[in-house]
């Protein structure tokens, strides 16, 4: 089994800290020196992926850097035009291939979200005091312009806006500090196969079996690519829609809502559960949550072929027992941002989620989930059906739900719309301080 050198990985990507409180900061280089400088007396505070031993600090702080932000600190145009094409790219120039189109499409982002910023700083906290406290640490000097900041702040009960237990599924990592507690691998006829680290950090054995093509020493160990989309959610429309698809009786709307997702709010997947259980899971029930399969439902009866879940992790649904999606993972670490609203009584309120994944490569991962699987139905024998919790308004969008007499919804409402987002890279520390000029 491989061990990661956790000194030199940011932390929050194989193992998230899991604070309540977070701080997005979108940073833009102005002066070479005054950032560079800026960087190096950041580093020692940067928090790794070393386990805390003496318990949990009450801030941390990570570093992302965009593809112009490692040309405007002065990375050698060589060694950046060996970084990945969807990253130098970045996300707004993908936004057609990534279904980013109508109210989603880029002219519409928020500005600041609109290309990649420089840098985004990363700050995670126990509280939102300690959360201002990490910021005035790291952002008064301003050496950096400060372009945009996008606090983020977990709901009761680990919920998104919708109401349903998030984050918790994700993938299995073959590395010694990372347990089975992290989530699940890849299905195989006979249990379960943990997924190389190389999947999800730079510099190490991956699915294919070698560490796969990185960027040069030192950017090519230890790092990542993370994706950051804003992602508004209408929790309104969501809460009258499911008003109007399935009636007054809460039970019927939460039935229909689980089918769209593909499990129950409570996070009890429908592969499992086709019925409502009305306790809250135990503990032993929530760690066996992942331990399931599509392809034993293979009409969809349970857990519906367009249902959310079953197409961001396909498993076993693809065929090939598992391979087939066992390289297209990724690692969530999002927040909600914006109140928690009050039922399906419309706002003024921007609420929704930081998307972010961490991913070895954007386009392998992040990119065919979205492009191919979410906004597609082909893979799935749907045609055209595009994901019904994301989509946006598709007047000739539906959702099929499997039964005796089949349903459809139709047409496909706006839930979730894109605000920005970008791509960028999180540096090991050796990296970064090569970067920092130190
Ligand atoms: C506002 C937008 C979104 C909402 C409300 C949402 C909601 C959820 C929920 C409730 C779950 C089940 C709980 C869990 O597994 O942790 C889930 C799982 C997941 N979602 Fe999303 N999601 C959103 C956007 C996305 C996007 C954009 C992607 C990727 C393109 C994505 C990828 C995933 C993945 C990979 C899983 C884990 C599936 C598994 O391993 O079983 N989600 N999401």
């Amino acid at each position: 089994m491989t061990a990661i050198d956790q000194g030199d990985l940011q932390g929050n990507i194989l193992c998230g800290y899991g604070f309540e409180h977070a701080l997005y900061a979108f940073l833009q280089v102005r002066e070479r020196a005054a950032a560079r400088g800026w960087l190096r007396d950041l580093l020692p505070a940067l928090t790794t992926a070393e386990p805390w031993g003496a318990g949990r600090p009450d801030s941390t702080a990570n570093l992302a850097v965009s593809a112009r932000g490692l040309a405007a600190l002065g990375m050698d145009r060589e060694v950046l035009a060996g970084f990945p094409a969807d990253f130098l790219e970045g996300m707004a120039s993908r936004a057609r291939m990534l279904s980013d189109t109508g109210p989603s499409a880029p002219e519409r982002w928020e500005t600041p979200l609109r290309g990649e910023a420089h840098v985004v700083l990363m700050l995670n906290a126990r509280s939102e005091s300690a959360l201002a406290r990490a910021r005035d640490e790291h952002l008064a000097s301003g050496a950096l312009e400060l372009v945009y900041e996008q606090p983020a702040a977990a709901l009761a009960g680990a919920r998104e806006h919708f109401g349903f237990r998030d984050g918790f599924a994700q993938p299995q990592i073959a590395d010694r500090r990372a347990g089975p507690w992290v989530g699940s691998g890849t299905p195989r006829r006979f249990g379960w196969k943990a997924l190389q680290p190389g999947e999800f950090v730079l510099g190490y054995p991956d699915e294919d079996g070698a560490p796969p093509a990185a960027p040069a020493e030192p950017y090519g160990r230890g790092g990542t690519f993370m994706v950051l989309r804003k992602l508004r959610q209408d929790v309104a429309l969501w809460h009258r829609w499911m008003r109007e698809w399935a009636g007054d009786e809460r039970e019927e709307r939460d039935a229909l809502a689980a089918k769209i997702v593909g499990r129950w709010q409570d996070g009890r997947p429908l592969s499992l559960f086709p019925e409502r259980v009305h306790d809250q899971p135990s503990a032993d029930e929530l760690r066996r949550t992942n331990r399931f399969r599509f392809r034993d439902d293979p009409e969809g009866l349970r857990c519906p072929l367009g249902a959310h879940i079953r197409r961001v992790n396909p498993r076993d649904a693809l065929g090939g027992d598992g391979r087939l999606s066992s390289r297209h993972r990724i690692i969530r670490r999002g927040m909600p941002y914006g109140p928690p609203a009050d039922g399906d009584r419309p706002d003024d309120e921007d609420r929704g989620l930081v998307f972010v994944s961490f991913q070895a490569s954007i386009e392998r991962q992040f990119e065919t989930i979205q492009a191919r699987w979410c906004a597609d139905g082909d893979p799935f024998g749907l045609g055209a059906d595009a994901d019904f919790l994301l989509a946006d308004g598709d007047p000739d969008g539906k959702m099929t739900i499997p039964g005796d007499p089949p349903r459809y919804l139709h047409p496909q409402p706006s839930f979730v719309t894109t605000r920005g987002g970008g791509y960028y890279f999180v540096p090991g520390i050796g990296a970064l301080a090569a970067l920092a000029g130190s």
